[in-house]
C-alpha cells in the first residue's frame, strides 16, 4: 500500500503524524521522509543519530545505477529495537535539494514493490508511508501522489488551516481525476482544534482520522523530548494507532509472500547512536 501525506499551508503536524502512525501501523511499514523541502527527522526525533549518512539523498545517488530493495533498506533506520518491521528513511539533509529527488520516485516505487520483511509468521511487503510535504512545492513527488492508494491531506481544525486545505484539496482532486479518472484516494487527517470532524465534513472533505492537538506529546516525536509517563499507551499514541488502522483499512489486502527479506540491512537508532557498526536487526 502506498500512502502519501501532504499539507496545504503552515505546519499542521504532518511529519509528526506520519512518525506516530509509522510507530503504530498495523503492518510492516516504511516511512519515507520525502518532503522536497528537506527532512526534519534527523535533527529532531533522530537527534543527529545518523550523522547524515543514511538518507534519501544517498538513495537518490544510488538510484542512478538502478535500485533494489536492499539499497532502500541500507538507507533506513529501524524504529524497533529487535525487529525491522517499522522503518524510517530520513529525508534530505539540506533544503533546496528537492530537484535531486525528481528521478528517484519511479525506481523507489519499483524497488519498494519487492521490499519484503519477515514478521514472526509471514513475509510481508512493506507499506509505504510517504511524508510529501507542502502541496505548493515545485518538486512535490507527483509521481507517487498520482498512483497512491491514499493521499492524506493533513490540516488543523482551525479556520485558516481548513480554508487553505479546502482550496488545495480542489486542485489535488482535479489533478488526481486527470491522472486516474477519479479522486477516491483523497482523504483528510485532522489535528484537533476548534472545529469538529462533522463540521469539516460538511465542507466536502472526507476526514477519516483525527489526532489530538497535544504539544507535549508532539515534542516527544519532533524533538525527542522525554516522554511523559505512559506515553506509548496515552491518548496521542492511541489516536495515532486508530488513525493508522483506519488508513490501512482503506488500502488493498496486505501482500504476503515468501520472497527476499531486505530489512536486515536496516539498523537500530540506538546502535547507531552508540557508534556501533550497522547492526542487523531481528536476526
Ligand atoms: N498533533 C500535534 N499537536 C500539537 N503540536 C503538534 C502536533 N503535531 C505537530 N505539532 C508541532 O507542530 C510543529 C510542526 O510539526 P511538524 O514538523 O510535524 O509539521 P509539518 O506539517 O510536517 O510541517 P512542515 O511543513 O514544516 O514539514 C512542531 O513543533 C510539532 O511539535
Ligand atoms: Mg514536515
Amino acid at each position: 500500500m502506498l500512502v502519501c501525506m501532504v499539507t496545504a499551508k503552515g505546519a499542521p503536524g504532518a511529519t509528526t503524524a506520519a512518525l506516530a502512525m509509522a510507530m503504530t501501523w498495523p503492518h510492516p511499514v516504511l516511512m519515507v521522509e520525502g518532503d522536497p523541502a528537506g527532512g526534519d527527522l534527523r535533527s529532531g526525533f533522530l537527534q543527529g543519530a545518523d550523522a547524515g549518512r543514511r538518507n534519501l539523498l544517498q538513495l537518490a545517488k544510488t538510484a542512478r545505477y538502478g535500485l533494489t530493495a536492499v539499497d532502500i533498506a541500507r538507507q533506513c533506520l529501524s524504529l524497533d529495537a529487535t525487529e525491522a518491521t517499522r522503518l524510517v528513511l530520513p529525508g534530505l539533509p539540506e533544503p533546496f535539494l528537492g530537484a535531486s529527488l525528481d528521478t528517484l520516485w519511479s525506481p523507489l516505487l519499483e524497488a519498494a514493490s519487492r521490499f519484503w520483511v519477515r514478521d514472526p509468521i509471514w513475509t510481508k511487503r512493506v507499506d509505504l508511508l510517504v511524508d510529501c510535504g507542502r502541496l505548493d512545492h515545485p518538486h512535490l513527488p507527483w509521481r507517487l501522489i498520482e498512483v497512491a492508494d491514499l493521499v492524506v491531506l493533513v490540516f488543523r481544525a482551525t479556520l485558516p488551516s481548513i480554508t487553505a486545505a479546502r482550496s488545495r484539496a480542489e486542485h489535488l482532486r482535479s489533478r488526481l481525476e486527470e491522472a486516474t479518472g477519479h479522486s477516491d484516494a483523497l482523504v483528510g487527517l485532522m489535528i484537533e482544534g476548534s472545529y469538529r470532524p462533522w463540521e469539516v465534513r460538511e465542507t466536502g472533505m472526507d476526514v477519516v482520522a483525527t489526532l489530538p492537538h497535544d504539544p507535549i506529546a508532539a515534542r516527544v516525536l519532533t524533538e525527542r523530548a522525554s516522554a511523559p509517563r505512559g506515553f506509548p499507551r496515552g491518548r496521542f499514541m492511541r489516536a495515532a494507532r486508530t488513525a493508522a488502522v483506519a488508513l490501512r483499512g482503506r488500502g488493498p489486502e496486505p501482500a504476503t509472500h515468501s520472497g527476499d527479506d531486505a530489512a536486515g540491512e536496516a539498523v537500530t537508532i540506538d546502535a547507531h547512536r552508540r557508534g556501533e557498526a550497522p547492526a542487523h536487526v531481528g536476526r
